[in-house]
């Protein structure tokens, strides 16, 4: 996990921390290709203090801590029924609007050209990774552990780490979620559920990542 510090990178920190695009799309903090930055260097670049900036990601770090059912059994249903199902559905409608939006504005300078190819990477590597994790390594949370349960897990990181590249190429398409001036209602409502699915995907990776993954890592 990304320790929050002036010297952390700014893309690490979007990608695992849960609201931390917005606060970064707000301040004018580019995460894509300027996520090489660190956090004190993006700051300084907007002509930001560092303070109130790594005090807001810190209340963000506690509050996400506070959002998720206990006991493990429950952890699990929803994070099937509030990340899995809605990503599923989410992306269902999102991929044809993108489809429809690249395709009549292509010839717009802000157009965001990529955006359905970046989508389709996502979603083939989410619908892989989320079967995986119904079909193997809940189950095997669900019967209370396995000797061999540090594979999986391993595995999952793994995946969120690839899962959270892709999300970049998505904020890079989309100049960070930024609609032109006069975006009809399709781009609009493009960017609006983009916004919403990926700050889902980025809470359901933080949970796992933070409170139940390694409630069976340290169990091992
Ligand atoms: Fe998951
Ligand atoms: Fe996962």
């Amino acid at each position: 996990m990304t320790e929050l510090s002036p010297q952390a990178n700014v893309g690490d920190i979007a990608s695992n921390l849960p609201g931390a695009a917005e606060v970064f799309r707000q301040n004018g903090i580019s995460f894509c290709c300027g996520g090489k930055l660190s956090l004190a260097e993006a700051a300084a670049g907007q002509g930001l203090a560092i303070a109130p900036l790594l005090e807001e990601l810190r209340a963000l770090e506690a509050a996400a801590a506070r959002t998720a059912p206990e006991e493990t059994l429950p952890l699990i249903d929803h994070i099937l029924t509030r990340y899995h199902a809605t990503h599923r559905t989410e992306m269902d409608w999102l991929i044809p609007l993108a489809q429809k939006v690249e395709t009549v504005h292509g010839d717009h300078e802000e157009a965001p050209l990529g955006l359905t190819e970046a989508l389709v990477a996502l979603r083939d590597e989410l619908e892989s990774h989320m079967a995986k994790e119904e079909q193997v390594l809940f189950p095997m949370m669900q019967q209370g552990g396995h000797p061999m349960i540090r594979h999986p897990i391993g595995a999952m990181r793994h995946e969120h780490e690839t899962a959270a590249d892709l999300l970049r190429g998505i904020e890079h398409a989309t100049h960070g979620l930024t609609l032109p001036v006069g975006a009809c209602r399709s781009w609009t409502a493009l960017y609006t559920g983009l916004e919403k699915f990926t700050g889902d995907l980025v809470a359901h990776m933080h949970l796992e990542n933070t409170v139940l993954l390694p409630r069976f890592e340290t169990a091992a």
